[in-house]
């Protein structure tokens, strides 16, 4: 019995220890959080199992609707290259500053297949800790599943499919029309949100030119954005 104490409270007094040190470790600031010093072979290890258990353990749950139609595959192009080829770049595009200096790393997703219910679920609800935005928060779930039905198809594709079908895409819906319509005005009676194409965080670098907003009256012919949004800029 008092041997039985006796190691319970070792035990107990060397989990303290342990834990202090921890506690100590993280108070001095050892781990580093910087984006440019990759995590320890462990420490990557538990947090890729974790986010790949979640992941599927979630996606377990959703029905996939058909993928294979040309249309989902279209519509899903102009997004993809208005909101995430900057970070998961496309055929034939050079690395961008998002995807050299993102850590973990954005895959590219024009050299490697996706599971479709991972994928959607990825995309409705992002990566914690990671540069991956939860797009529920803007898109509808039809829209997701776009994306998903192109992410299908990208690998397939050579630089001048893909250009083609986001030149043929309709540009940048971002997903949001049917979403963004259904939405109170604000106060001053101004859509809630006036500049629905703006708010993706990571555009192409080349889109900065684009969305440079210039004066109103600077360009009276300029075609309407949706359209020139669509066109792939092709780097
Ligand atoms: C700002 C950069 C950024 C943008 C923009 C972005 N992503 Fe991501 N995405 C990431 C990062 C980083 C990861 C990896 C997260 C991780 O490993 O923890 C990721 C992961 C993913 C994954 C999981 C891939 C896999 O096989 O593990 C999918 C699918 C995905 N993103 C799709 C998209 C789609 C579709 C869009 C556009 C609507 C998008 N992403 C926009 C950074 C981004």
């Amino acid at each position: 019995m008092n041997k039985t104490i006796r190691t319970t409270l070792r035990l107990s007094a060397a989990t303290l220890a342990a834990l202090g040190l921890v506690a100590g470790a993280l108070w001095w600031g050892v781990y580093d959080v910087g984006a440019d010093a990759p995590h320890t072979r462990p420490v990557y290890a538990v947090l890729e199992f974790a986010r790949e258990r979640s992941v599927a353990m979630r996606a377990m749950q959703l029905s996939v609707p058909a993928l294979d139609d040309e249309a989902r595959v279209r519509n899903g192009a102009g997004n993809y290259q208005a909101m995430c080829a900057g970070c998961h770049l496309a055929p034939g595009m050079a690395p961008t500053e998002l995807s050299r200096g993102l850590y973990p790393a954005p895959p590219n997703l024009s050299a490697r297949q996706v599971d479709a219910a991972a994928a959607f679920w990825t995309i409705k609800h992002g990566i914690k800790a990671s540069g991956m935005p939860a797009w529920g928060a803007s898109m509808g779930d039809e829209h997701i599943w776009d994306l998903v039905a192109f992410l299908r198809r990208l690998p397939a594709l050579d630089a001048v499919q893909y250009r083609d079908l986001v030149a043929r895409s309709g540009g940048h819906s971002h997903g949001g029309d049917d979403h963004h319509a259904a939405m109170p005005p604000d106060a001053a009676g101004q859509p809630s949100h006036p500049q629905g194409e703006h708010d993706a965080p990571a555009p192409p670098a080349a889109d900065h030119h684009h969305e440079a907003a210039p004066p109103p009256s600077a360009e009276p012919a300029a075609p309407p954005r949706n359209r020139e949004h669509g066109h792939a800029h092709g780097h």
